[in-house]
This record gives structure tokens, C-alpha cells and sequence, in this order.
């Protein structure tokens, strides 16, 4: 079990020590091409008839979106993001005018990582073209102070992502069904979780502080459970069972995923 977790932290470790993140901005390498946008000029490029061009922001970062017309030209799903930096609705999918904002400071350190999934994925798909000034850049293109606290956001994102990583390979999730007839049940097998492993392990109640759910894990060793005040058996089920009828209440208990969709 410890040389499972051992592998999950170091390849986060290298991960994050070795591999330059693909949203950074190398304001050394690209600030010949990157231009400085004020909220005005960038409001010109909306797509609509007569505007210079189809632009977007994602903290700060504005990217040209001519490419994929379809989905921010006039009549897109997505033509309200258009010419401005809404990167709040990125992640509350609220495309009202008070949704389309760039203040992310309501947000979770795990919705900040969601929120640099779909910068990252911008990187990755449109061209980078310049900087808004304002709340993320200033007017000579430096981080704003604003910038620096969704940054440190990230970074604590990140570490409760490793460490549920890491809780995931040390505590396999059962599997779970539910029926009216037969009730609920939870129960281990060498696959559950998505976590293939050679040992079965026995299904036990588990609080997550990373998820803040109560959610069923599969521990290896019992006795080592037993010392652990977030592990509890369940209810009317043998501690060496590999399967244990449940309440319909806690048959479910996955983490929710809170990223929308930047996949390419
Ligand atoms: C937080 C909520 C959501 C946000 C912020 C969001 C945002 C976006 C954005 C920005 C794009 C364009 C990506 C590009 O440039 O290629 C897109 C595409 C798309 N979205 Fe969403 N979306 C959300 C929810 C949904 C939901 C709930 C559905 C389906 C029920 C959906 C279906 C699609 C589809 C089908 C595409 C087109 C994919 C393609 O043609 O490549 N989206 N979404």
C-alpha cells in the first residue's frame, strides 16, 4: 500500500517540479507578439458584423477564437463569452450578465484548477494573443496582485488534487448498486475504484476531507482501519465481509467532478 502512495506522490512531485505548466505566460518569450488590451478594445472583437474579430479572456489571458466561430460568432451557445474575460462562468456555467465576470475569488481552490484546465486547454486550441489589462494584468502586462492570490489558489487546488490522488490509490472506492427490491449494497473487488490491484479489500465508511463526503473504501488491512477514527464499519455488516447491504442514503458517495469539459 505505501509503495502504491509512494508512486502517486512522486509522479505528482515530478509533475509538478519538471513539467512547465501549459497556461503559464513567458511575458520574456511572447511579449513581443502579446498585445495589451484594455476591456474596451477587447469588447471590439465580439464577432459581431463589423467588430475587427472574434476574441476571448480566461484570467487575463485573451486568445483569438476565429476557428471555432461556431461557438462564440452570433448565434454560438457560447457568443455571450465573446470579446470580454467571463472566466467566473467557465466554472459556474452562469451566462448572465452578472455571471459573465472575470472575479473568481468565490471560487474553490478545486474549481480554480478547472478553471486553469479550460486556460490550458485555450493554450492549447486558439492562438494566445494578448493581455486585459485590469484585473489580472496591469498596464505594463505584469501578474496584479489578483492574479498572484487565483495563482495561490491553484497551488492549494493542486495539493488537495494529489492528495486525493493519493487517497484514491491508498483507499479504493467500492462499487455500489441500488435496487427497490433488494435495497442497497457495497461491496470490493480487484477493479473497484478503477484501481486494479491484487487484493480485494473490505468495504469500509470513509470521510473525506478533500471531498467532504462520507464515501465507501475498500481497505486492505483491517487492523490498521481499526486505529483510523475516519474508517467505520458499516452497520450490520461482518467486519471480514467483502460485501454489505446498505441504506439507499449510502449507496452513493462518489466525489463530484466539478470540470465542465476542456478535453482536446
Ligand atoms: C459550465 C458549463 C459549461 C461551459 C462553461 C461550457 C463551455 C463551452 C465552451 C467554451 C465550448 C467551446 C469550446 C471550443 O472552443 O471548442 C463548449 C462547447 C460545447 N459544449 Fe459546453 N459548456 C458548458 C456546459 C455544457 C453542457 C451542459 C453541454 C451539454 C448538455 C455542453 C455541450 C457542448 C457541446 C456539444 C460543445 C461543442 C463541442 C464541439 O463541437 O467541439 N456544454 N462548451
Amino acid at each position: 500500500m505505501l509503495s502504491y502512495a509512494l508512486v502517486a506522490c512522486l509522479s505528482v512531485l515530478v509533475a509538478v517540479l519538471f513539467l512547465p505548466p501549459d497556461w503559464s505566460v513567458d511575458l520574456g518569450k511572447e511579449s513581443q507578439k502579446l498585445r495589451l488590451l484594455s476591456r474596451s478594445d477587447l469588447s471590439l472583437y465580439n464577432g459581431e458584423k463589423g467588430s475587427r474579430g472574434l476574441y476571448l479572456a480566461i484570467l487575463g489571458q485573451v486568445f483569438d477564437v476565429h476557428k471555432g466561430h461556431k461557438h462564440y460568432g452570433p448565434g454560438g451557445a457560447y457568443q455571450s463569452m465573446a470579446g470580454k474575460d467571463a472566466s467566473l462562468a467557465f466554472i459556474t456555467g452562469d451566462f448572465t450578465e452578472k455571471g459573465l465576470i472575470d472575479d473568481v475569488s468565490s471560487l474553490s481552490p478545486l474549481q480554480v484548477v478547472a478553471l486553469y484546465d479550460w486556460l490550458a486547454f485555450y493554450h492549447r486550441q486558439y492562438q494566445h494573443v494578448g493581455l486585459l489589462v485590469g484585473r489580472y494584468y496591469n498596464e505594463t502586462g505584469q501578474p496584479t496582485k489578483a492574479l498572484l492570490e487565483v495563482e495561490a489558489l491553484l497551488a492549494e487546488g493542486q495539493r488537495l488534487k494529489a492528495q486525493a490522488e493519493i487517497e484514491k490509490v491508498h483507499f479504493p472506492a467500492c462499487n455500489s448498486e441500488w435496487s427497490a427490491g433488494r435495497g442497497g449494497r457495497v461491496w470490493c473487488s480487484t477493479k473497484s475504484g478503477g484501481v486494479i490491484r491484487d487484493w480485494t479489500g473490505l468495504p469500509r465508511k470513509l470521510f473525506s476531507p478533500v471531498s467532504g463526503y462520507v464515501q465507501c473504501v475498500c481497505i486492505k488491512d483491517p487492523s490498521t482501519a481499526e486505529e483510523d477514527p475516519s474508517l467505520q464499519e458499516y452497520d450490520g455488516c461482518r467486519s471480514d465481509a467483502d460485501s454489505c447491504m446498505v441504506g439507499e442514503d449510502q449507496v452513493s458517495g462518489a466525489v463530484t467532478k466539478n470540470r465542465p469539459m476542456p478535453s482536446d
